[in-house]
């Protein structure tokens, strides 16, 4: 056996195998991204996260919920796809030039092109405020704002959205009676969509099964087996509460005739811990559904009123964030702790990729330079 394993050619395919694997995790890379949240006063420095994301993880995209100058320049030529957010209160200012412009020269600027930044949200959940100023703004901001990358030419590489809580939904069981609420839909949604869609920008939505859920439905918003849910109208069986969430907003946009915008999912998850005797909430739970959805979303399977697609999606949260107020649930939704080590294993953090990155800078560079190893590899073996 040790012979066979130990012949020129077994050396060259199992350095095909190890330089080729990047190519098979592009999937995860291109799909899969985490909320950088950091209510918490015991957080690693970002330079440490990014280097960690980076060097130890599939994970590369990120969303942040401001745009932290430390933050920003620790990302720099990490290759990571970073999104950065106008926090909710500046909305209003937003819609006057000046202050976009302004805006951009000191959160974006300074950090573009070494820092990756793809998207730029503006506010969060705005619609579930209630609060009529900001909701009228919304959308004049993003246009404002978006005037501004015109200028400085960044509109092509960065793109402007902004996430809803499925709050923004009247109407959501069955799948296909999804719509938006009244109002709401013609004089905040259609033009928001309409910009989406000239823009070439994503709907962004921040769906959480585990908040819809009780002890009846845990099986159905775990993706588990159960007897699923059936829409009469369009004599589908919906088999997990995502897809059922999912296609309630894609009949929403339908209705107003943007099925054709593409849907992200800019926040989902589930906590690791909750209250005590909280239903439903523990490690093994929050890495079933984490695990099941990361499958989900990059399988191409799709949803039964979207089949064959793929959910850009962003998992609610890169850590536990321990001053976050509410319920104990709410401070526990992290992936990792602070010290970096895992909360529970959902297969994001690769033993190949940490080693590697010991030998390796991991950039754009990369495939350059798994193709010039590839080369010698074949040389020395020749
Ligand atoms: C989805 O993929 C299946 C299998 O490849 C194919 O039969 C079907 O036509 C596709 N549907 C759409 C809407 O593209």
């Amino acid at each position: 056996m040790d012979k066979v394993f130990n012949t020129p050619l077994a050396h060259l395919l199992g350095a095909l195998l190890v330089l080729l694997a990047p190519i098979f995790l592009q999937g995860v890379e291109g799909t899969i991204g985490v909320n950088y949240g950091t209510v918490a006063d015991d957080l690693p420095p970002p330079v440490q996260v990014a280097s960690f994301l980076r060097d130890s993880t599939f994970i590369r995209r990120v969303r942040l919920f401001d745009a932290n100058p430390e933050i920003l320049k620790a990302f720099a030529r990490t290759g990571i796809s970073v999104t950065v957010n106008v926090p909710n209160d500046l909305i209003p200012q937003l819609t006057m030039l000046s202050f976009a412009q302004q805006w951009v020269e000191i959160n974006v600027l300074p950090y573009v092109p070494a820092t990756n930044i793809v998207r730029i949200l503006v506010g969060n959940e705005v619609i579930s405020t209630a609060n009529k100023l900001l909701i009228v703004s919304l959308v004049p901001a993003m246009e404002t704002l978006q005037a501004a990358l015109v200028e400085k030419s960044l509109d092509r590489h960065i793109r402007i959205s902004t996430p809803h809580f499925l709050g923004i939904l009247s109407n959501s069981s069955p799948p296909s009676t999804g719509k938006f609420r009244p109002g709401y839909d013609i004089h905040v949604l259609k033009p928001l969509l309409e910009f989406l869609r000239a823009t070439n920008s994503p709907f962004m939505i921040n769906p959480y099964p585990f908040f819809d859920s009780s002890d009846n439905t845990l099986d159905y918003a775990l993706f588990r087996p159960n007897p699923g849910v059936f829409d009469e109208t369009t004599q589908l069986t919906y088999t997990n509460m995502l897809d059922a969430q999912l296609d309630a907003v894609f009949s929403a946009l339908k209705l107003l005739d943007f099925e054709d915008i593409e849907i992200v999912i800019a926040e989902t998850g589930w906590p690791s811990r909750g209250d005590p005797g909280q239903a439903g909430v523990d490690t093994g739970i929050a890495a079933e559904y984490n695990k099941k959805l990361i499958q989900h979303v990059m399988s191409g399977i799709g949803t039964p009123l979207m089949p064959n697609r793929t959910f850009e999606t962003y998992i609610f949260a890169l850590f536990n964030e321990d001053l976050k107020p509410g319920p104990t649930c709410e401070r526990n939704f992290g992936l990792f702790k602070p010290d970096m080590t895992p909360v529970y294993d959902i297969g994001i953090v690769h033993p190949r990729v940490a080693n590697a990155a010991a030998n390796t800078d991991h950039s754009h560079t990369n495939s350059r330079t798994n193709l010039l190893l590839l080369l010698l590899v074949c040389l020395m073996c020749f």
